[in-house]
């Protein structure tokens, strides 16, 4: 078993990632938490089909368990939801010494982290992650709350977990498209971080690239859970070195900014994260390469990569001027002023503040609209 610690300001915690860890989990459950009543298990209905009842099987010979069950959807990640999960709380009767177990992908994780965080001014967390955004990403570093009135994470907090347990064999019920969507993340640890991992992709789907079932081969390879275990690495040290995102953190919101304003503009439901956030890094990398900071056909190679990992290179039927309207909502935009990662030089991220406007539109015009 692969083990990363995170220390932060408030708690020292582990990232626990096995190739089926689930199956022993009771044991790492045990070693973490001690004199607790309730073990309470949110998640949402579709994985609650897919595990619900191996999960109660595993866990209920050893707790008191109680299951809370929410919607299934980004636009659920809202504070119906949040009002949901606080009344079943209250009628378990639940107690700060209780654990809350967080199963599902990103969505779970920051509501269920957000509701832990504030539920009785705290409960303990477990941050058991079952997509790859959530694997690699939105489980690690405390980060947690709800979309409001349109405006994603608007309303949240940092609440670090007290563990994280990282199952990659989970990932081989994702859909396609899920995976598409996890493998935008998984490239961007590459492109600003470690340009390895892009390569260990590269080595991994040689084999299969002409075939339609290329992702799936992709994840069921054993060597797929290293590549999660290296992105994890990479968060952890991030987090650990800027916590409260002020400075080096903001480095993972590289393509975001665009990204999350694609999400504004055309629904939550509409576009999934990773794929409003591989478009956001064409618009990243051809930004870098109008500021003179990137080599001018590098984005070739990215783009033969989006290929391979069917990553969408454009979007149709939508409008720049509502595009640009929903950047300025963006919590990146300080004062008026729009703030973007870029890359001075691979795996050389730099925040670059007040972007001159007509770059940022005409990199969107140029790379992702059609
Ligand atoms: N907190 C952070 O630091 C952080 C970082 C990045 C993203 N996020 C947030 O994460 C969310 C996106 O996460 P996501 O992509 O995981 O979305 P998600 O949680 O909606 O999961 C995507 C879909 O996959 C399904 N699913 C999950 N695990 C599965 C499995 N093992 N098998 C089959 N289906 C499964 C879900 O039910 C859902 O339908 C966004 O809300 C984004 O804002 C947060």
């Amino acid at each position: 078993m692969k083990s990363v610690e995170i220390k932060t300001l408030n708690r020292k915690y582990k990232v626990l990632i096995e190739n089926n860890i689930t199956g022993g989990i009771i044991y790492h459950i045990k070693e973490n938490f001690s004199n607790f009543n309730n073990l309470i298990v949110i998640l949402n209905d579709k994985l609650y089909g897919i595990y619900g009842e191996r999960i109660n099987k595993i866990l209920c010979t050893s707790f008191k368990l109680n299951t809370i069950i929410i919607n299934d959807g980004e636009k659920y990640k809202n504070i119906d939801t949040l009002k949901y999960i606080y009344q079943q709380l209250l009628k378990m009767n639940i107690h700060r010494n209780d654990v809350i177990l967080s199963f599902g992908g990103g969505v779970t994780g920051d509501i269920a982290g957000f509701a832990a965080a504030t539920f009785n001014r705290g409960i303990k967390l477990i941050q058991y992650p079952t997509t790859i955004i959530a694997q690699v990403d939105s489980s690690i570093g405390g980060k947690t709350g709800i979309n409001f009135k349109n405006t994603k994470n608007i309303i949240g907090c940092f609440y670090q977990p007290h563990l994280i347990v990282t199952d990659p064999e989970l990932l081989k019920t994702l859909d396609e498209n899920e995976i598409i969507n996890g493998f935008g993340e998984i490239i961007k640890y590459g492109l600003v971080f470690d340009y390895q991992i892009i390569d260990d992709i590269l080595n991994i789907s040689g084999n299969y690239k002409n075939d339609e079932n290329r992702l799936f081969k992709i994840i069921e390879n054993a060597d797929f859970e290293n590549i999660i275990y290296k992105c994890i690495k990479i968060k952890a040290e991030i987090v650990e070195k800027d916590e409260f995102d002020l400075n080096e953190r903001q480095f993972l919101n590289f393509g975001h900014t665009i990204g999350h304003a694609l999400e504004k503009t055309i629904g939550f439901d509409n576009i999934n994260h990773g794929q409003a956030v591989s478009l956001g890094i064409l618009c990243a990398l051809d930004m870098s390469e109008n500021l003179g900071y990137l080599k001018r056909d590098f984005k070739k190679d990215i783009l033969a990569l989006y290929d391979i990992l069917k990553l969408p290179k454009f979007i149709s039927k939508i409008s720049i001027k509502k595009i640009m309207k929903s950047l300025k909502y963006d919590k990146k935009f300080t004062s008026s002023k729009n703030r973007f990662i870029l890359l001075k030089g691979l795996n050389k991220p730099v925040i670059y503040n007040n972007l001159n406007e007509n770059i940022v539109k005409n990199s969107i015009i140029n790379n992702m609209l059609t």
